[in-house]
């Protein structure tokens, strides 16, 4: 797969205005010599998720410091609501909701207390009551549970609760899963949807592949600083090409006499093949062509050059490319 920066919709960016609630262009972003960010651009249009996908140090939490307004932008252009956070910090907060990476709480208060002082802080906060916010993350038992008696996962889910509180226009969301186990990362995921049927812009980082493929409408892979795949996930996922897998019960001097032109060529693919003692393993990878019937036309090549070959094509798997696929290509080509 080819590998290169990417711009996201660069058109949209410059031509600004319309539906767009983020608009990020030719960000770079430095740490005094060293270059966190290095000129990336994409936009998320209003009511969609966006996920940020990347390795550690990628630069996705220098990023959202940027659209949060907490930090300068060092060049380039970034706007939330039409608006500049930096300069427009003030008119911005009340319409932004946003879960850091680390966050702080102070372990005495109760999860009640922590939802009140949090409300009376944020200007806009008053219109959330302390127990929807804490139905919206299932934590109404723990209203009187000091925080430090919270685990990991619970006291993420207060800190989501927290961040949704005035109902934001746009939420940012750094790895708001991270340290929950599976039930409560599935749980969260709920509450992330629902925000989004209300028509809530959320950017969101993450870790997860999976929690990228089940929640985003568009996603970015950042890896160094730099943006390396974008797309919807279907386009990501296609990019990632299908696998067609089988064994053949011959050794590899068997192969040589049976099959002296090789194993077939598929819409231009040569298989993979790797050597046991007693069998060969092919493998092909289909990226080109429609993702949709690519499949089909392959097994259709292979089939018939089974029957004509008289030789069978043990454990046959097609599998569809994952986002994990994509994932270790980006990082693996770019090392
Ligand atoms: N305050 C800072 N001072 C110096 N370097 C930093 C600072 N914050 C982050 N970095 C560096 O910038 C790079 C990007 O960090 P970060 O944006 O936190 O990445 P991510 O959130 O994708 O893991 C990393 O190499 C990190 O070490
Ligand atoms: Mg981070």
């Amino acid at each position: 797969m080819e590998t290169r920066q990417i711009n996201c919709r660069p058109g949209e960016v410059a031509g600004r205005g319309h539906d767009l609630a983020i608009e990020v262009g030719g960000l770079h972003q430095r740490y005094g010599s060293f270059e966190a960010v290095r000129g990336i651009s994409f936009s998320v249009r209003q009511g969609e998720l966006f996920a940020l996908l990347g390795t550690n140090g990628a630069g996705k939490t220098t990023t959202m410091e940027v659209l949060e307004g907490f930090a300068k932008p060092g060049d380039g252009q970034v706007r939330v609501l039409g608006l500049d956070p930096w300069r427009q910090r003030r008119a911005l907060r009340p319409r932004m909701g946003i879960l850091h990476q680390d966050a702080g709480f102070i372990g005495d208060l109760t999860v009640a207390e922590t939802v009140d002082m949090w409300r009376g802080m944020s200007a806009d906060a008053g219109r959330g009551t302390i127990d929807n916010a804490l139905a919206l993350v299932d934590l109404e038992n723990k209203a009187k549970t000091k925080v430090r008696q919270l685990s990991g996962g619970q006291k993420r889910r207060l800190d989501l609760a927290l961040a949704v509180l005035a109902r934001p226009e746009v939420l940012f969301l750094d790895e708001p899963t991270t340290g929950m186990d599976p039930e409560a990362r599935v749980a969260t995921w709920r509450v992330i949807q629902s925000l989004r049927t209300e028509g809530t812009t959320v950017l969101l980082t993450t870790h997860y592949l999976e929690e990228a493929e089940r929640l985003a409408d568009h996603l970015a892979i950042m890896h160094e600083g730099r943006i390396h795949t974008y797309g919807t996930v279907d386009e990501v996922v296609a990019a990632a090409g299908d696998q067609v897998t089988f064994r053949l019960a011959v050794s590899a001097a068997e192969a040589k006499t049976r099959f002296p032109q090789g194993l077939p060529f598929v819409a231009g693919n040569a298989p993979l093949v790797t050597y046991a003692a007693d069998h060969l393993q092919a493998v092909y990878t289909l990226d080109d062509g429609h993702p949709g019937d690519r499949a089909q036309a392959a097994m259709r090549t292979l089939l018939s050059w089974s029957d004509q070959s008289g030789v069978t094509l043990e454990r046959l798997e097609v599998r569809r490319g994952t986002l994990e696929d994509v994932f270790m290509r980006v990082v693996g080509e770019v090392r």
